[in-house]
């Protein structure tokens, strides 16, 4: 009996090595992959290469009484290989600033997915640290201590090395903010249309700044008073009227991609 189970457990052994070994191997060729698509300026994310993988792989194991675990472990395989790239291609933080609702919060959530990177949601960060809502704060402390919850926490932030941050829309606003946001990686402004901003922001009640105010001229005047600090903070500039998520954030990876090159070139 105790034999039987050493026994196994020498082939538990040997699995191991030989699963190490491929992972290295595999691991390797995905380097190979980042250095091909940093040459041609290809997507880090490619879904229907995945799909492809996956597909293979279910085919593999269809029939065999572990399918899903294996599955589920190739998946994980997967996104740490999207990681791995990534983590190459960029090799900072990714802020994103805008208006409210230009989308910084929906695109931050897709990016973090396709890059397999953390995401962090500024104002989530301060409602949860001080207990309270946005709007509860506003209401409680007023906005000066509110702006001050937002520089505090781009203090914390700079431990963070690679992780997408959806800053809250009136972050750039301070000068401070911004040199602190430049420091800690790429900053990326999303616009949009104000009409297009009021749709989907009309049935917020958590913008403060907004209630009692949800016209087009007022977010077109409040927009264009913030115009210039946006553009002063940004590194990219990305509209995203009309425009599909995925879309949008492939549209800035391409960007980003482009304008690491150009200043790689530079140096
Ligand atoms: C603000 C934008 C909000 C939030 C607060 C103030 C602003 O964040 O931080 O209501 O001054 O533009 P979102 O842009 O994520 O909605």
């Amino acid at each position: 009996m105790e034999r039987e189970l050493t026994g196994l457990r020498e082939i538990i052994g040997d699995c191991d090595k030989e699963i190490v070994q491929a992972l290295k191997t595999r691991m390797e060729c995905i380097e190979g992959i980042i250095q091909y698509k940093r040459n041609h300026g290809l997507l880090v994310l490619q879904p229907e290469q995945e799909k492809k993988q996956l597909d293979r792989i279910c085919k593999e194991v269809e029939g065999t009484p572990f399918g899903e675990e294996i599955i589920h472990i190739f998946e994980r395989i997967m996104e740490n290989s999207r990681k791995i790239q990534a983590k190459a291609l960029f090799d900072r933080n990714i802020l994103l600033i805008g208006f409210m609702g230009a989308g910084k919060s929906t695109v931050s959530a897709c990016l973090g997915k396709m890059l397999a990177m953390e995401t962090i949601e500024m104002d989530r960060f301060i409602e949860e640290k001080e207990g309270m809502k946005i709007s509860q704060i506003f209401d409680v402390h007023g906005e000066e201590y509110f702006r001050n919850c937002e520089s505090n926490t781009l203090i914390e932030l700079r431990s963070k090395n690679h992780a997408v941050i959806s800053c809250g829309g009136g972050v750039p606003l301070r000068p401070h903010n911004v040199e602190l946001m430049k420091k800690n990686g790429y900053v990326i402004w999303l616009t949009a249309k104000p009409e297009a901003i009021l749709e989907r922001v009309k049935d917020s009640t958590e913008r403060p700044l907004l209630n009692g105010h949800m016209n087009v001229s007022y977010i077109s005047s409040l927009m264009e008073s913030r115009r210039e600090k946006y553009s002063a903070a940004a590194d990219l500039i990305i509209d995203t009227t009309g425009k599909e998520i995925v879309e949008i954030c492939e549209e800035l990876l391409q960007k980003l991609s482009a304008m690491q090159k150009n200043k790689k070139e530079d140096e």
